[in-house]
This record gives structure tokens, C-alpha cells and sequence, in this order.
């Protein structure tokens, strides 16, 4: 990082954050690898790097970043997430999925990134049990989930650095899941993998994905009401945007969007890689 100060102040480097959102809208959560040369070892540890600078409440750091790359326990870990996505695909209806689960075997090494909720009895809590309970207590579970969140981010945005793909599965943190991942892995009931974030080598060129237009979602100094998305348009999004929303490019959101209204309950299975 450089500072630029003309007359003792510092400027605004534009260049710099110029690249910076290149780099941020060029991350995508990418489910399609291309089975590639394996990615060094030196390189998986910077990536990793990445996540072990997030900031995080208290500077509690509560995560372990395991990072899976011999070929076997790859194959492993995809395997469990197959059967998790199986699961999931029967169990919540109208969620979209990947159904071409092999995707994961592609991976060329996986960080999986394991958290001690324990840690978040670092966080603010008060003298008073009731006043704990009433005001503190939840958000000692946000800042813990916020702040893995942020490793997370960092996580694939190293991996957008380096010329690799990688999406971010949030399966882990089903309990059944969770568990199967504890006993491959070797970690204890303390810890739960609440995120995996595969990597690979891109297939193709990762593609635009839909994103609120940036006049809806800034609110400068104050709500803008209007600009509020309501209840209904959660409603709308879960009944017919979302499966066109998570895998889709933007243009073939939109395409599919403005064609004729799916069957409601009819479930795209959806692959956004081959
Ligand atoms: C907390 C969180 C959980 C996610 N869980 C999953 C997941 O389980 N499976 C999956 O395929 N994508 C998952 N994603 C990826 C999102 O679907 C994706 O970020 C979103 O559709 C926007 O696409 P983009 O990442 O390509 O910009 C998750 C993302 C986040 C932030």
C-alpha cells in the first residue's frame, strides 16, 4: 500500500480503488472447475493469508482455515458436499441447485474454514443475565458470524488475485454435515465448518451476476424509503426470482425473467458451469 500526499495531505488514490472494485466484481462464486495442475502450496498458504487478516470482533480470529489439497481428501470433502446438496435438494423446496455435483471433485484444493463459537464469549456481555439476554446476547452470535464472513470474503477474493475461481458453500454448517466434516477432518464438536470455499481452475470466464442497481442500495444519510425493499418483494424473490438470481449470468436472469412465468413450485435445476 502506498500513500500519495501532495502539500503533507493525503490524496485519494483513484487508480487504487479503481482496481480494487475490478477485482472485487471480478470475484464469482464459480461451480465449475477446470481439473487443472495442482495450485503450490506456497500459493494456498497466501490465499489463506487473506483470511487470517479479516478483522473480526475483539480480534478474536475465531476460525481455523483448513485447507484440504492432497487429491484423496479432496475427493472426500466433494463427496460429503454431494450428499449435503442431495440433501438439501430434498429437504427445502424451491431452492435451486447445482445438479451436475461432480464440480467439487474438480477442485484442486478446498479451504474449509472451521469456527469455535466459543469465541464469541470474547464479545460485549453485560453485568445483568436479563440485560444480556435482552441486548447483548444475540448480536455476540452476529459479530462471531460477521467476522468469519469477512475471512471468508478475503478467502476468495485471493483466490479472484491469483487467477483462480472458487465458490463459497454454506452446507457445512448443517449439523449433519458438520459433523461428517468433524470426523474426516479431524476437528472436535468445539469447531463447525461454516464455510468451504472450493477453488479451482476457471473453466471459462466467470460471468456478470445480478446485483441491485448501486442508486437502490446506497441511502445517503438517511433511508430513503421508497428505495426499502418490502415484504412482498422478498416474497417475489423467493417464489420467482431467486432461481434465476444465484446461478445464472445477469443477461440470462433477465432473459428468463421476462419470459413466460415458470409453473410456480417448478424448480430449475440449474448448472451455471458446462
Ligand atoms: C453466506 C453465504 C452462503 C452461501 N452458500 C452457498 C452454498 O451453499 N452453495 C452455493 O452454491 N453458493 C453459496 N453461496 C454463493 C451465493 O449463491 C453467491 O454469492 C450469490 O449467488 C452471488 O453470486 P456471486 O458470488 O457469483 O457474485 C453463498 C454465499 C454466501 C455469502
Amino acid at each position: 500500500m502506498t500513500y500519495i500526499f501532495v502539500m503533507d495531505k493525503p490524496l485519494l488514490d483513484q487508480a487504487a480503488l479503481q482496481d480494487f472494485n475490478r477485482l472485487v466484481s471480478a470475484r464469482r462464486s464459480v461451480r465449475s472447475f477446470e481439473p487443472g495442475q495442482p495450485i503450490p502450496k506456497e500459493a494456498l498458504k497466501k490465499i489463506a493469508d487473506a483470511g487470517r487478516w479479516a478483522p473480526s470482533g475483539a480480534n478474536s480470529q475465531p476460525w481455523e482455515i483448513c485447507v484440504v489439497e492432497e487429491s484423496q481428501r479432496v475427493r472426500d470433502v466433494a463427496s460429503l458436499m454431494a450428499n449435503q446438496a442431495d440433501r438439501l435438494n430434498e429437504h427445502c423446496k424451491g431452492f435451486p441447485h447445482v445438479h451436475k455435483k461432480h464440480w467439487v471433485h474438480d477442485s484442486v484444493a478446498l479451504m474449509v474454514v472451521f469456527v469455535d463459537a466459543r469465541w464469541a464469549d470474547t464479545y460485549p456481555t453485560a453485568f445483568e443475565p436479563e440485560l444480556d439476554a435482552t441486548e447483548y446476547q444475540e448480536n455476540r452470535w452476529n459479530i462471531l458470524l460477521v467476522s468469519v464472513g469477512a475471512a471468508i470474503q478475503n478467502i476468495q477474493l485471493a483466490t479472484t488475485a491469483a487467477g483462480l475461481s472458487s465458490a463459497w458453500l454454506s452446507g457445512g454448517g448443517e449439523p449433519q454435515t458438520a459433523q461428517d466434516l468433524r470426523e474426516l477432518l479431524g476437528f472436535p464438536s468445539t469447531h463447525t465448518p461454516y464455510g468451504i470455499v472450493p477453488i479451482g481452475w476457471p473453466r471459462r470466464r466467470a460471468e456478470s451476476r445480478w446485483r441491485r442497481p448501486i442508486e437502490e442500495v446506497i441511502h445517503w444519510n438517511e433511508a430513503t424509503t421508497d428505495n426499502l425493499r418490502s415484504r412482498e418483494d422478498i416474497d417475489h424473490y423467493i417464489e420467482k426470482e431467486r432461481r434465476h438470481s444465484i446461478y445464472k449470468d445477469a443477461q440470462s436472469r433477465d432473459r428468463h425473467l421476462s419470459e413466460t412465468t415458470p409453473v410456480d413450485g417448478e424448480i430449475d435445476l440449474v448448472d451455471d458451469g458446462s
